[in-house]
């Protein structure tokens, strides 16, 4: 499918191809996670059963349930101990936020980059979610994935993807003009056609099309999106910054309350918890 004739750096005009079919697929255990939406017991058992069909993602589980992350006063020695303990929007999150980093194993730095932007948006919205009294899991899962077009953006187009981190903007608006004339398609464009590819719940939809949308921001749960990713730019996890990209403390007074209050008022300081929290996950 051509999307869009961009101009490459030198002027010449190029074709671009953008074929969601041509992205690695995501890890069918992820995604069938992620096609859980419910948390009853059935759910639980059929995650618990996927899991332990697959001798890494089992391995991995097991690992995350030891480790200091979680924090059990017994050892976990099985899929399905773990499965109870950790309960079921818990064991969903670790399978995704797992699934993503099994997704990215060729890590290169800006890959890593959008890896870590990714978890501190997703830490940043559960927290926000759970001091509203609002789905703090679904928050978290929204977080991990409302970037994951310009992750397949960078893996299938590195060089391109090289030229609009070049570029640079001083508006979200410029990056995703600079894509499309780059790379033929916008991380938005790219993630919304990967969640339709990937057959994900519709909810996923406005959450990697309209992140960046001033006026189509996602509604529900899914809007504490937005200001999460700027917040986490604005800590230092950011794949690219605007250059007039906002300061922590203007992005926290547009937080809605009682958010606002909670984050510290040091940027330092939840930088460097965020940064804690991805290290653990990194360990785990
Ligand atoms: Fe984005
Ligand atoms: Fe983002």
């Amino acid at each position: 499918m051509t999307l869009a004739t961009g101009t490459c750096k030198a002027g010449e005009p190029m074709e671009l191809q953008w074929d969601p079919d041509s992205i690695p697929p995501f890890p069918a255990i992820a995604l069938k996670a992620l096609n859980l939406m419910s948390g009853t017991d059935t759910s639980l058992l059929e995650l618990c059963n996927l899991i332990r069909s697959d001798l890494a993602f089992s391995t991995a589980i097991l690992r995350i349930a030891n480790s200091p992350l979680v924090a059990f006063s017994k050892n976990v020695t099985s899929v399905l101990q773990a499965s109870m303990l950790l309960g079921f929007q818990r064991l969903r999150n670790v399978v995704i936020t797992h699934g993503l980093k099994t997704y990215l194993t060729s890590f290169t730095p800006l890959i890593e980059s959008c890896w870590h932007h990714s978890v501190a948006c997703a830490i940043i919205a559960e927290r926000s979610a759970k001091w509203r009294f609002l789905d703090k899991d679904f928050a978290y899962t929204a977080g991990i994935l409302h970037d994951i077009g310009r992750v397949a953006l960078v893996a299938v187009m590195p060089e391109a993807y090289a030229r609009v981190i070049e570029r640079g903007g001083d508006q979200p608006q410029d990056l995703l003009q600079s894509e499309r004339e780059l790379c033929g398609i916008d991380h938005c464009q790219a993630g919304r056609s990967l969640v339709a590819a990937w057959n994900l719940p519709e909810a996923y939809l406005a959450i990697t099309a309209c992140h960046h949308d001033p006026e189509g921001h996602p509604p529900g749960t899914a809007s504490l999106v937005p200001p999460s990713c700027e917040l986490a730019d604005s800590l230092g996890f950011a794949v690219i910054r605007c250059r007039s990209g906002r300061s922590y403390a203007e992005i926290l007074a547009a937080f809605p309350e009682p958010a606002r209050n909670r984050f510290p008022a040091d940027a330092k300081e939840l930088a460097s918890e965020i940064a804690n929290e991805i290290e653990a996950i990194e360990s785990a």
